[in-house]
């Protein structure tokens, strides 16, 4: 077995520590419910980027709205609380989702 360099063993180290925001979504089962851009269940991702778009405080609300649910915000459906989602990963994903581009 040879070394690796440091600097390649950081990187790696960090790649794992921080899975891509997308894959989150898709592992947690966000998107069964939310379209990337349009309405299904919930609000399409991007129709929430567009709502909070000037909202300083939409990251910190979404990342605590995402594991204690929602309803009445966008209609009468209601977003069951998402318990499985860590406090770091709800805000990885608050984050990726205000940052989809406007809905055409
Ligand atoms: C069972 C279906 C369902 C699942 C699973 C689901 N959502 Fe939702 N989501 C909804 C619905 C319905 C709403 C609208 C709730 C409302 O009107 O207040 C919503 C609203 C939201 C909002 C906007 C809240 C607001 O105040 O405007 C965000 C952000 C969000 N969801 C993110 C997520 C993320 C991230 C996940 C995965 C961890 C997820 N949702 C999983 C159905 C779902």
């Amino acid at each position: 077995m040879h070394l690796l360099p440091a600097w390649l063993m950081l990187a790696a180290i960090t790649a794992t520590a921080q899975t891509p925001p997308a894959d989150l979504a898709r592992k947690n089962g966000c998107l069964s419910c939310h379209g990337l851009v349009h309405k299904q269940v919930g609000p399409g991702f991007a129709q929430i980027a567009e709502r909070y778009r000037n909202d300083a405080e939409a990251p910190a609300r979404l990342a605590g709205k995402i594991r204690d649910g929602s309803v009445g915000t966008w209609g009468r459906v209601i977003m069951p609380r998402q318990a499985h989602v860590t406090e770091n990963d709800a805000r990885a994903l608050a984050q990726w989702v205000l940052s989809q581009p406007a809905p055409r």
